[in-house]
């Protein structure tokens, strides 16, 4: 650096020392200039850096997406009248649902000759790009290939997108650029209503033709657990009709609970049932043992005890989740039930599985029943007679989601088309009926508004 100063000779004159002066002033300036150039070029670098990592993001989530045509020939519709896929006197008609229009393409595209279906994963996963997915999805139907390459958007019979993972506004560039009349965009969501509420679904109108959700009326079922999956896990294993499922069990009833926010209804509901019985309460909200996906960690716990709180955090319609199927029904558990109609489980879950909430007039109604139960094993086990005994009635088909999926494609009519013009009000339902409200604050995350058992 500059270390003129100190070796030039000490000046006489006042004429000298005011050069000095001007010297040392040039100097002191010459080295702002410099520190200022210093920070300016840091700054560039920086803002290069952040640039570049911009451009990055953008040309990942872009990846391929470029527009392209391909040419699309037309077929005559009488070529497939007897095609047991269409049911033209259904789909030939508009439908008169609201919320999505159903109609005949006069036209159907060019069909490779190639009897699998491709499905591209569009978007991510809870933030996580998708690659070589295909093991994971529907390996016991090799007539459907899963990808999350998006440059297959030329293949795809379907292109899946995860709520969570598209923009919270529809934006034509997240979309693929091309779109073919033939291909099902679904619209992905395990989660209910109130959990993607800050998706704007009305800007989504028109775009999906197909939904993938828990619910009924979803085109493909992509339920947290069936009645249908779990006998057939069941079919393959040789249960004793008198076993004693309350053998070994040394505890009452258990809880497992993350979602500590205390105006979710379930939360006056348990206060007042633990007043009347033991809960041992695990989780977030209560004690922490496992981490938050060690299901080994949780279900060892979870078979010590006869009863487990199926309590979801909302009240929506067939909103039944792992909570029941995976952490009761799996572990052998009878599942004790809060959160959808009575009615919906009835038609959901193994007949005589489970104890809803609603049968009792008060939580202390509901504790004394239990208690009850743990004292007769007699009764106990009748919630565990249906693993023995196959369902009366036909349950509906579930092959797990994905499945379902490659079933779905397999079996419409190549004509069939449908595109949900209100996705908005099919999914929380007439006057948002799908869910019950739920006080929801703003800082619905601050401890401030936890419980603690
Ligand atoms: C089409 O739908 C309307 C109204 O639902 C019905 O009256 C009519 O019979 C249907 N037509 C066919 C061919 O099914
Ligand atoms: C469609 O409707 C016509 C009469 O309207 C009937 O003759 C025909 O069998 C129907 N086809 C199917 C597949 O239901
Ligand atoms: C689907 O669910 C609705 C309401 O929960 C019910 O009314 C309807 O019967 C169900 N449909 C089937 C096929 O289970
Ligand atoms: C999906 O919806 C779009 C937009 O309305 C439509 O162009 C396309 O033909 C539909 N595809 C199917 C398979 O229904």
């Amino acid at each position: 650096m500059m270390a003129g100063g100190t070796i030039l000779p000490v000046p006489a004159t006042p004429e000298t020392q005011q050069r000095w002066q001007l010297r040392i002033t040039f100097q002191q300036g010459f080295q702002l200039f410099m520190l200022i150039n210093l920070v300016f070029l840091l700054l560039v670098l920086l803002c290069s850096l952040f640039l570049e990592s911009q451009v990055e993001t953008v040309q990942q989530d872009d990846y391929q997406n470029k527009e392209f045509t391909v040419q699309i020939p037309t077929i005559d519709i009488d070529s497939l009248y007897s095609d047991p896929r269409c049911d033209f006197n259904k789909t030939l008609n508009i439908s008169v649902d609201p919320k999505s229009k159903f109609w005949n393409s006069r036209s159907i595209p060019r069909t490779p000759v190639r009897d699998y279906k491709v499905i591209v994963i569009w978007t991510r996963w809870w933030g996580v790009r998708l690659w070589g997915v295909q093991d994971h999805y529907c390996p016991s139907m090799p007539e459907c290939v899963f990808t999350g390459e998006r440059e297959e958007i030329r293949n795809a019979d379907a292109v899946v997108f995860h709520y969570h993972d598209t923009p919270k506004v529809y934006s034509k560039l997240a979309m693929p650029l091309t779109r073919f009349p033939h291909q099902h965009w679904v619209w992905f969501a395990m989660e209910c209503p109130i959990v993607t509420r800050l998706r704007d679904l009305v800007s989504y109108s028109g775009v999906f033709n197909w939904t993938m959700t828990y619910r009924n009326d979803s085109d493909v079922l992509t339920a947290y657990g069936s009645a249908s999956l779990t006998y057939k896990m069941l079919r393959g294993m040789k249960i004793d009709p008198n076993k004693d499922y309350a053998l070994g069990k040394k505890h009452l009833a258990v809880w497992f609970v993350s979602n500590c926010y205390k105006y979710l209804p379930r939360f006056a509901y348990a206060k007042e049932l633990v007043k009347h019985i033991s809960v041992d309460v695990f989780g977030q909200c209560g004690e922490v043992i496992c981490s938050k996906k060690d299901f080994e960690c949780s279900n060892h716990i979870i078979k010590q005890y006869k009863f487990y709180l199926s309590f979801e955090s909302y009240k929506c319609q067939e909103y039944i989740t792992e909570k029941f199927w995976r952490n009761a029904i799996e572990n052998k558990v009878v599942p004790v039930v809060f959160g959808a109609p009575k009615t919906d489980y009835e038609r959901y879950a193994p007949p005589g599985s489970f104890i809803h909430v609603d049968d009792f007039e008060s939580p202390k109604a509901l504790a004394d029943y239990l208690k009850n139960l743990d004292k007769d094993k007699e009764k106990y086990n009748q919630y565990f007679r249906w693993r023995t005994r196959p369902p009366m009635g036909a349950v509906p088909e579930d092959y797990g989601r994905w499945c379902n999926l490659c079933r779905k494609l397999h079996q419409v009519c190549p004509t069939e088309r449908k595109v949900y013009t209100d996705l908005d009000g099919w999914w929380k339902g007439e006057d948002n009926d799908a869910c019950e409200p739920v006080v929801l604050k703003d800082k619905s995350k601050d401890p401030m508004y936890a419980i603690y058992f």
